[in-house]
């Protein structure tokens, strides 16, 4: 048996010894006393009586040995700020923002929200909360109010943070209207916004409700605010994301398991050397850069969390990958920051590096990479070509890693940590980490799949440290939809296909429900069809994700208007259509807009009224149907095969 079958077997078959001794790689005030309670299986508790702090772990517990080094680097090349942050500075800004959270009646357990662009403060702001045991929920700044709003009514948040404005290819995005709307439009009403005035776009601030961060800063400068100690399984923090119904659902993480699965994840993962201590030899550091958001939970885990956790310099970056710190083009910008900082680790979505494959390659030759031992990809579906294409332009290995924000941290991955010969193989993300039993279930008759059979991928219980502990506030919803495959509740479903080979490697094959996958951001058919049929003029819509060079999927809407005169003309498509995207701008933000509405007469749906999704999606990617013995109305697919056909086929 190789090392990585063995240590992989010892992880799932004998779980608590295994993670016990994990769970050394965090400081605890208190020890634990139980490695698992799986009594009220799927809720778990890990670590159970353990007490720890996450911002300790990340923060503090450094100051002794490496205060004086670079534990942030701040790179915007939207506003041309770079700004480096070490442990002794991290420390104190991010007491500041405890002090003024705490100012603010902000106390454990109490819910944080934050709706703010790729500015350090975000960052500080994101560890005040777990110093204080308060529970931060981050909405990406991409989503507007209506999204925002949703998320505030489920999380209620006794404060939010935000800021004047985003800002995206020199374009500034005001936050703050956003923001307000949102306010407006939620039943809850936190009770004070703390607003950090970039200067991008002068917000109007709420007499008695808004107060300025600059300000409150000044007042806290010298706080200090001890860590409050939380049982292992109390919450760290709430992210939304979508699934089949419109109601996004809160992934809950808890405090002990998180910590103690990243460190794994960077030990076994992501940086072996970071985590047995080696370093750079021209740095003297390790240093992480995730270009993702903090909105997402790559940004969350790989930002933020795990490169702190393991006392490593974490690279964050606001802009484009295509832009340079002059604002000038630069498809460069990255390979010149793993140059200059010495970067040893990288990750990044799929979708980054196919708009790098548009521009001119030179871009990839022209720095010194040396530092970097690979780059990571994850979100969405690595293609061959894309990833064969970045591997011989920068001479590293690729390493494809697949995961779900309700996991917390990779399912699927090259373990180098395990053994540094392990390959990765063009197509899959690699094997099942250690901690997560994966199996392969038949779609109809849920038996388990042999190699070379597709199926549902599941995870059987328990699921390791650092996976969602609930869905917040809905135990129950937790249960229903990831547990009810099988009547015992034995596995969780990852809502995906997949296929395992022979040699035990995995590949994914796309999602089994509604889910889509845009340029790696995760959206909900449903969300988007709930925002279109806002629009007075739509009477009924679907919404299918289809296959797209660039972004991976793009979400096209079909549409039947209530009027059918509303668009007797071609020009009046057009501006319906326009119409109809603003209104998804508006309300779910440019992210969700779909990149064509279709009016069509009719939908394809069965006698009982079931839509048929995976034949509308077929025939949008101009795939067979497949079985359409239980549609309603056959002409309904036949007039979008039409519609769809190129321009010049179409008579005129
Ligand atoms: O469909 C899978 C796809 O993205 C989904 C999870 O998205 P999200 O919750 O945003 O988490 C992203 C964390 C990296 C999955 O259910 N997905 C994620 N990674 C991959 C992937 N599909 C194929 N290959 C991957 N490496």
């Amino acid at each position: 048996m190789d090392r990585y079958d063995e240590i992989y077997r010892q992880s799932v078959e004998d779980p608590e010894t295994f993670w016990r001794s994990e769970a050394a790689g965090i400081e605890w005030q208190q020890p634990f006393t139980l490695v698992l309670d799986d009594r009220r299986a799927p809720h778990l508790r890990w670590f159970v009586d353990g007490t720890t702090n996450i911002c300790h772990n990340a923060i503090d517990r450094h100051l002794a040995t490496r205060a004086e080094q670079t534990a942030l680097i701040y790179v915007s090349t939207e506003t041309g700020t770079e700004k480096t942050f070490s442990y002794r500075d991290l420390f104190e800004e991010v007491n500041r923002v405890a002090a003024m959270l705490v100012a603010q009646g902000v106390t454990h357990g109490d819910r944080v929200l934050l709706y703010m662009p790729m500015v350090p403060e975000a960052l500080f702001a994101m560890l005040a909360c777990t110093r204080i045991g308060a529970i931060h929920s981050v909405v990406f700044g991409g989503f507007a109010s209506s999204s925002l709003a949703s998320r505030i009514d489920d999380a209620r948040p006794k404060v939010v943070l935000s800021a004047d404005a985003g800002s995206r290819a020199g374009k500034v995005i005001p936050y703050k209207p956003l923001l307000d709307a949102a306010i407006n439009l939620a039943k809850h009403k936190p009770d004070r916004v703390l607003l950090l005035d970039r200067g991008l776009a002068a917000p109007a601030m709420v007499e008695g409700r808004d107060l300025d961060w600059a300000s409150l800063r000044r007042q806290h400068f010298d706080a200090r605010v001890p860590c409050t100690w939380l049982e292992s399984n109390e919450p760290c923090y709430i992210l939304y994301t979508s699934g089949t119904t419109g109601t996004p659902k809160g992934v809950q993480r808890d405090t002990g398991g998180h910590a103690v699965a990243l460190v794994a994840s960077i030990k076994y993962i992501f940086d072996p050397a970071a985590a047995s201590g080696e370093v750079d030899a021209v740095s003297g550091r390790r240093t992480f850069f995730a270009a993702s958001d903090i909105g997402w939970v790559v940004g969350h885990c790989y930002i933020v969390y795990a490169p702190l956790l393991c006392g490593m310099a974490s690279v964050m970056y606001e802009g484009l990958p295509t832009r340079g710190l002059d604002g000038e083009p630069d498809a460069g910008i990255w390979w010149s920051l793993v140059a200059k900082h010495r970067v040893n680790a990288m990750f990044t979505a799929p979708t980054a590096i196919r708009v790098l494959k548009k521009q001119d390659p030179s871009h990839l030759t022209r720095h010194d990479l040396a530092s970097l031992d690979a780059l990571f990809l994850a979100g969405e579906p690595l293609d061959e070509p894309t990833a064969r294409w970045i591997s011989e332009g920068i001479g590293k290995p690729i390493l494809d890693n697949y995961w779900q924000t309700e996991t917390g941290w990779p399912m699927l991955s090259t373990q180098r940590g395990i053994d540094p010969t392990m390959q990765p193989r063009f197509g899959s993300p690699g094997k099942p980490v250690v901690g997560f039993k994966l199996r392969l279930l038949d779609e109809a008759t849920n038996a388990e799949l042999a190699a070379n059979e597709k199926g549902v991928l599941v995870i059987a219980g328990p699921l390791p440290p650092g996976c969602m502990s609930t869905v917040w506030g809905d135990d129950q919803r937790f249960v229903d939809t990831y547990w009810s495959l099988l009547d015992d509740r034995s596995v969780y479903s990852t809502f995906d296909w997949g296929i395992r080979d022979d040699d035990g490697y995995y590949f994914i094959l796309g999602r089994t429900d509604d889910v889509i996958n845009v340029a790696g951001h995760r959206l909900g058919t449903r969300e988007i069809e709930e925002s279109i049929s806002g629009h007075p003029d739509i009477a009924e819509t679907a919404v299918v994700g289809v296959a797209d060079a660039l972004k991976g999927q793009v979400a096209i809407a079909f549409a039947i208007v209530r009027n059918a005169a509303s668009i007797g003309t071609p020009q009046d498509r057009l501006r319906l259509e326009g119409e109809v995207m603003a209104t998804v701008d508006r309300s779910l933000g440019a992210l969700a807009r779909p990149a064509r509405v279709h009016f069509v007469n009719a939908l394809p749906k069965t006698r009982s009224g079931k839509m048929l999704r995976r034949a509308l999606q077929a025939v949008t990617e101009g795939r067979d149907p497949g079985d359409l013995t239980t549609i309603e109305d056959p002409t309904a697919l036949e007039q979008i095969r039409d519609l769809l056909k190129p321009p010049s086929s179409t008579p005129h």
